[in-house]
This record gives C-alpha cells, sequence and structure tokens, in this order.
C-alpha cells in the first residue's frame, strides 16, 4: 500500500517564521528602472505573524497585521515593513504566548480563563490613507493611526466620531471626485446591524446610519455605483453563545444557511437612508470590484462570487501551510434596479479563480475600462496553490490581459498607479514572493503591457508573505 505524500507548496515559504520588520531602506534594482513620473507610496497590508510560542493561530486572518510601505520620488524606492503595534501584539510579545482569541480561533486557556476575554484586534486586513496618516484597517474594531512615512503606530483612532469602538470595516470606498469616503461596520447584539459611515477627505466622520439585519451574518465588503451603496449580505448564520463565551471562533461558529438567500440593501449616498431591501438567491463573495449607475439608473457592480461558504475553509488552511479544499470565485457582473433591489441580470465575465478586483481609484463608482484581479495560473492546482498570476478585464474588448509570473511566484493583489502625465495610463504595482528564492520582490508594469516582463523588479530585504490589501497613494 502506497500513501499519498502531499508535497508542500513553494508559498508555505513565505508564512513558515514570522516575518521580519525592516527600517526605512532604499530598495536596489534587480531588473529596469523605476519610471520617473512614478511618484507615491505603496502600502500593503497583511497577517505577517501565524505562530507564537509555537502555536499556530487558527486561521489566515487570524496573523498580526504588519504593513510594507514603498516610497518612490525621483527613480528611486526606499521600503519599510512595521508590525502594527496593537495592544494584543503587544501584550502577546511580552508573555511569548498566544493569549486571544480571534476570528478562526478561541482564546488559550481553560475554558473558565476564556470567559469574558476579547479578542485581539489584529490590523491585518487593508490601509486607507488620508492626508496625515495611515489607517491600519480591520474588520472587527477601530482601525490603527500610523505614521505615513515611518509606519510608527501612534494608536486606535476613532474617525473624530465612532463612539463605543464602533468597528470600521476594511474596505471604504473613495469617492474620486468629492473626496468622500464611505464604509460600514457591523455589531453584534440580538441582531447583527450593519453601521454604514461617511467621512470627508480628511477622514472625519461626517455622517451615519444604521439598520438591522435579518441574522447575525458577516459583511466583508459592499460596493458604491453612482448614487447608491450596495451591500450583499451572505446566508450565513452565527450561533452566538459559543462564542460569547469564548468557547468556539467566529469563524467556526458560522453556518452557511442558503435557504436564507441573499439580503440585498440599496442605500442613498448622500442621506445613507435606505432605499430598498430585498431578497436573491444565494452565494457567497468576499469582495467586489467596481460599480457604476448605467443610463437607466440601475446599479451595475461586479463581484467574484462562489457558490458557497467553502471558501472560508481554503483560507483557514492557508495558516497551515497546506490547502486541500478547492474554492473557486469568479468575476461576475450584475445589473440590479436600486429602487426594489430586482436583479435583472447576472453573468459571468470570467470562468478563472480570481480575487482581488481593484480599479483605478479615479473610477471607483462610476463606469472603469478596467478592473485588475490576482488569478490562478491556466493549469493551477485549486486545491493546493495560491495565486500565481495578475490580470486585467477589459470591458470593451471582454479579454483578459494576463502576467504569468511563472513557477513558484505568488503576487499580491495588483494595484494601479496613474502616470501623471496621461492618468489614463500607468502602472500597476504587486508584490510578489518568489518560493524558489526565498525572497519577495516589487514588481512593476506598464499597466497596457501586463504580458511583457515588468519594466522593473525592486528586491525587498526580506520576506513580505502574501497579504490581503493594499492601496496608492500619489504625492
Ligand atoms: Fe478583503
Amino acid at each position: 500500500m502506497t500513501a499519498t505524500i502531499q508535497k508542500q507548496a513553494s508559498w508555505a515559504k513565505a508564512i513558515a517564521k514570522p516575518a521580519t520588520e525592516f527600517p526605512l531602506t532604499q530598495l536596489s534594482t534587480i531588473s529596469g528602472k523605476i519610471p520617473e513620473n512614478l511618484k507615491g507610496s505603496l502600502y500593503r497590508n497583511g497577517p505577517a505573524r501565524l505562530e507564537r510560542g509555537g502555536v499556530q493561530v487558527g486561521h489566515w486572518f487570524d496573523g498580526d497585521g504588519a504593513i510594507l510601505a514603498v516610497h518612490f520620488a525621483e527613480g528611486q524606492a526606499r521600503a519599510t515593513y512595521r508590525y502594527v503595534q496593537t495592544e494584543g501584539y503587544l501584550e502577546e510579545t511580552k508573555a511569548n504566548k498566544l493569549i486571544f482569541g480571534n476570528y478562526g480561533m478561541a482564546p488559550k486557556g481553560l475554558w473558565w480563563e476564556r470567559i469574558g476575554k476579547s479578542s485581539k484586534n489584529v490590523a491585518n486586513t487593508s490601509v486607507l490613507a488620508l492626508p496625515d496618516k495611515l489607517l491600519a484597517l480591520w474588520e472587527g474594531g477601530l482601525p490603527h493611526s500610523l505614521d505615513l512615512e515611518t509606519l510608527e503606530t501612534h494608536g486606535l483612532d476613532n474617525l473624530e466620531g465612532l463612539e463605543n469602538r464602533l468597528p470600521y470595516s476594511a474596505h471604504p470606498k473613495r469617492d474620486p471626485q468629492t473626496g468622500e469616503i464611505f464604509n460600514f461596520g457591523i455589531s453584534y447584539g440580538k441582531n447583527a446591524t450593519l453601521n454604514i459611515y461617511r467621512s470627508d477627505r480628511q477622514g472625519k466622520l461626517l455622517k451615519k446610519n444604521q439598520t438591522n439585519l435579518q441574522g447575525l451574518s458577516m459583511v466583508h465588503d459592499f460596493v458604491i455605483a453612482g448614487d447608491h451603496l450596495i451591500f450583499c449580505v451572505p446566508p450565513l448564520r452565527m450561533n452566538p453563545f459559543p462564542v460569547l463565551l469564548n468557547l468556539q471562533s467566529y469563524s467556526d461558529s458560522l453556518a452557511w444557511k442558503p435557504q436564507e438567500g441573499m439580503e440585498i440593501l440599496v442605500f442613498d449616498r448622500t442621506t445613507l437612508e435606505l432605499v430598498s431591501r430585498s431578497n436573491a438567491e444565494p452565494w457567497y463573495q468576499w469582495h467586489f470590484g467596481n460599480g457604476y449607475s448605467d443610463r437607466d439608473g440601475n446599479a451595475v457592480f461586479d463581484l467574484v462570487r462562489y457558490p458557497d461558504f467553502t471558501t472560508n475553509q481554503y483560507l483557514k488552511e492557508i495558516a497551515s501551510g497546506k490547502t486541500k479544499t478547492k474554492a473557486k470565485g469568479t468575476l461576475w457582473q450584475m445589473r440590479l434596479n436600486p429602487k426594489t433591489g430586482g436583479f435583472l441580470e447576472t453573468s459571468q465575465l470570467i470562468d478563472r479563480g480570481c480575487e482581488f478586483p481593484s480599479v483605478a481609484p479615479s473610477q471607483v463608482g462610476q463606469n472603469s475600462h478596467h478592473t485588475y484581479l490576482s488569478i490562478h495560473r491556466p493549469h493551477a492546482d485549486l486545491q493546493t496553490e495560491l495565486f500565481g498570476a495578475i490580470a486585467r478585464y477589459d470591458y470593451q474588448t471582454h479579454t483578459l490581459t494576463e502576467a504569468d509570473l511563472g513557477a513558484n511566484r505568488y503576487p499580491m493583489e495588483p494595484l494601479f498607479a496613474a502616470d501623471p502625465a496621461n492618468p489614463d495610463t500607468g502602472w500597476v504595482i504587486t508584490v510578489v514572493f518568489d518560493g524558489d528564492l526565498e525572497c519577495s520582490e516589487v514588481w512593476i508594469f506598464d499597466s497596457d503591457r501586463l504580458d511583457s516582463e515588468p519594466i522593473c523588479r525592486l528586491a525587498l530585504p526580506s520576506i513580505v508573505p502574501m497579504g490581503f490589501h493594499g492601496t496608492w497613494r500619489s504625492s
């Protein structure tokens, strides 16, 4: 009898050890040249420590957040990589052990020791660059404020108005014309409450509203389409008691209940008042792409759609360095009547496993020409692999242009940075882990030539593990 031994995928080397910070460092060029007009900062966030004291966290989402900043100016790049100095990170560092619970793990200790323990704000999901600070975002709590240049942590930030530590999710949307920033947070009581927020360009909270959801579900992202904010709430239902008693993690308490259907909520972006509320056939999404309002006033938006919540199991397995659960999310476009919440059309744009859709910041909420994505390589094993390519989907030609990075290279969410001399064109920046060389690099592509070699590759001083979301801040 022969036993099947699954070879560990190359990406696992990036997370095998906690990532190492580095101070502001001039980056050396591996190939090409930094474009003269590329001026600004790339910020990326992600879980950088998935183990402490020999104990592994329960889920990829549980790792302590660390931020990478790459500052581009005058054809040069300097970078720094720092853990967000959250209260929980500092306490666990001191104790050299995991203490707190999180999305995918109950707190450590005997059951009576766990009662009443709060979970750790890991500040690991995304970033929001404001004029005078960088916010490290996590959907279960307030953001942490950091120095834009050095990434020094200043502490929790309530945007001058989020009382009682109302959560501020990790997927804010910034209107490119008004500078207004929209976001939400889910708070839990007898029902789940959807809190929605509008801030000015400085991040200061201007208005908020709230509405109860049908059940104790989870919401990760939303979409802005013209004058509307749209939420598609998946049929997840949390069993609250084991979570309240810290006997079970939040993730493990979420049950997929397709019979409950999707709850669709549409809000007016100015008043934050509910426009419509409806139900639809179930699906699951983590992320939306862009949205816009068409000529008839209907909302058109993209999302990466999964048939169910199996994706959560796959993401949990990543923390162990070995995945076995296939969860394929593909890019879909939906057309919805915002007044009724009824779908007029839904169609799959690409039948390829992909994630992290993003658009040019100047096109958020408007009809955009392109969407950028992380995507699986054409013959990748979706059970065991992470994304090995990035791509651009063109809405006019309905074609996909891919940058296949080659075997054992893993890109992060691609982000578009406009050329100030010609804002319709620019660059796509990603951070790549090379599993053969066990190093990380910054890759810069011409946005119109993703299928050509990158125009510049820069060496990072240490491994920056694959993470979640980032932003480009032009200067
Ligand atoms: Fe996300």
